[in-house]
């Protein structure tokens, strides 16, 4: 009796395998051998300056041809100053290293991909850093960006942050945005 009720619910389990593998995605709940054990919430601005005599975001290539989207294809390095504070004077705790790229051909969208290393310089994360690979579609009012890793204390980290256009110079492209970032670390 016991035996037949396990092969039929082994059958099942097929049953309802085989319907979900049918699909791209399939999800189920595990139990992590290492969950991570500490969170951490930070909160800081990203200045990303394309003009004046020392821009710490710029073109370093771009195509050589028209497209409908004028940017379609630029890529940008950045040596972006990450600050307390929206100020020009606000304390710098961090920058932002790495190369971003206008990744959508739609003219009505821009969509800037990031390749970009977050070091942290001052406070408790001083040394530490985070990388996010991650597609940003600048026109929405509230991103979110995927953190895929980090170094020191963010060593194995995951996370996500959640950004949004402080201020921007559409002419320029000179922006300041603000940054949440949720990490789970160990
Ligand atoms: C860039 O495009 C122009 C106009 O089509 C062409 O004359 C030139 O050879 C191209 N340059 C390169 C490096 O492909
Ligand atoms: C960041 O979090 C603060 C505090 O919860 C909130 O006031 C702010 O709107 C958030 N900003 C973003 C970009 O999520
Ligand atoms: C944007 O930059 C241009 C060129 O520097 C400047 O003339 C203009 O006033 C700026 N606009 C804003 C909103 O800061």
């Amino acid at each position: 009796m016991e035996n037949k009720f396990t092969s039929f619910l082994v059958l099942l389990l097929c049953f309802v395998i085989n319907l979900v593998n049918s699909e791209y995605y399939h999800s189920e709940s595990i139990v992590s051998m290492a969950p991570h054990n500490s969170v951490a919430h930070l909160h800081f601005y990203y200045f990303d300056i394309h003009t004046g005599n020392n821009p710490s975001a710029i073109v370093v290539a771009q195509a050589n041809q028209t497209t409908l989207s004028p940017t379609f294809g630029n890529v940008y390095a950045i040596d972006n100053p990450l600050r307390e504070g929206p100020e020009e004077t606000s304390k710098i705790i961090g920058n932002a290293q790495g190369l971003y790229v206008s990744s959508s051909q739609n003219k009505d969208d821009v969509t800037l991909t990031m390749y970009v290393d977050y070091a942290f310089t001052y406070g408790e994360f001083d040394g530490s850093s985070i990388s996010i690979i991650s597609r940003n579609p600048v026109k929405e009012h509230t991103r979110e960006l995927t953190v895929v890793g980090g170094r020191g204390k963010f060593r194995m980290a995951v996370g996500f942050a959640e950004i949004r256009t402080h201020f921007l110079n559409v002419t320029t492209g000179d922006g300041i945005i603000e940054y949440n970032v949720t990490l789970f670390y160990y």
